[in-house]
């Protein structure tokens, strides 16, 4: 029998918008959203995180794009874990291929997963970034660069309740090319299968529109989105709403 698993929609802001622009979203999409038996996210820029958590008046929590990887201490530059539950923010982004794939950020898998692990040992929840460029999936690469980079996630993480994974397709993110629901579910369901737990929810991210939605959340295997360019505008309302 399939796991029930509660829905999971993430909007990634990314390193977008001023504070007002940030303000005026939360009133026109953010507190318009109506919901229950789902879990709605968004992920400010870290610096916005504050007054943005402050603004929200429903059940939208917040997530952090980054973390540091260790606690309180000498790291010029850093937020720990302490400085995210001080301000009571549960979620935390990692492994996007934004961090992963760009020269000059290209955070290792073992880094990223070592964060992961901090911040799930330390009480906070991570969405764990996955997903193939396009070469890569032209390789025929997809399955063993998905494994690679969860294997050392899988090999350290005790408690999978604190885990969200996002398969995201480097060739889908903010191209307009989604991926088919057929192919997001056949990776979804390879996905699960090296995860030790049926519970766990692993959304879909690239190009997600109000359009591409309902068909793609229809599959057994799509738990939710991670939702970038679309989370920005008015559309993230009917995302969620093809969700509920
Ligand atoms: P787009 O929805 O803009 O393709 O971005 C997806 C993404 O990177 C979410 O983390």
């Amino acid at each position: 029998m399939q796991a029930q698993r509660k829905r999971f929609i993430g909007g990634n802001w990314k390193s977008n918008n001023t504070l007002a622009k940030s303000l005026e979203l939360v009133d026109s999409v953010v507190n318009k959203l109506e919901f229950d038996n789902l879990d709605v996210v968004v992920s400010p820029v870290s610096l916005h995180i504050v007054p943005i958590q402050q603004a929200i008046k429903n059940n939208v929590q917040v997530a952090l794009q980054n973390i540091g990887h260790k606690g309180f201490g000498a790291f010029t530059g850093e937020l720990s874990f302490e400085h995210v539950k001080d301000l009571k923010i549960n979620w935390v982004i990692l492994g996007h291929s934004e961090r992963r794939r760009t020269p000059e950020i290209s955070e290792s898998e073992e880094f990223i997963a070592n964060k992961a692990v901090l911040a799930i040992n330390n009480g906070l929840s991570v969405i764990f970034c996955i997903g193939e460029t396009i070469q890569e999936m032209e390789a025929k690469e997809t399955q063993a660069v998905l494994e690679k980079q969860l294997k050392p996630l899988v090999d350290q993480v005790k408690d999978w309740s604190k885990v969200v994974i996002a398969y995201e397709p480097v060739w889908a993110i903010g191209t307009g090319k989604t991926a088919t629901p057929e192919y997001a579910e056949e990776i979804h369901a390879n996905i699960r299968k090296l995860l030790p737990d049926q519970s766990i929810r692993i959304l879909y991210g690239g190009s997600v529109t109000k359009d591409n939605a309902a068909v793609l959340i229809g599959q057994p295997n799509i738990d939710g989105f991670l939702v970038g360019g679309a989370s920005l505008k008015e559309d993230f309302i009917h995302i969620v709403n093809a969700c509920k």
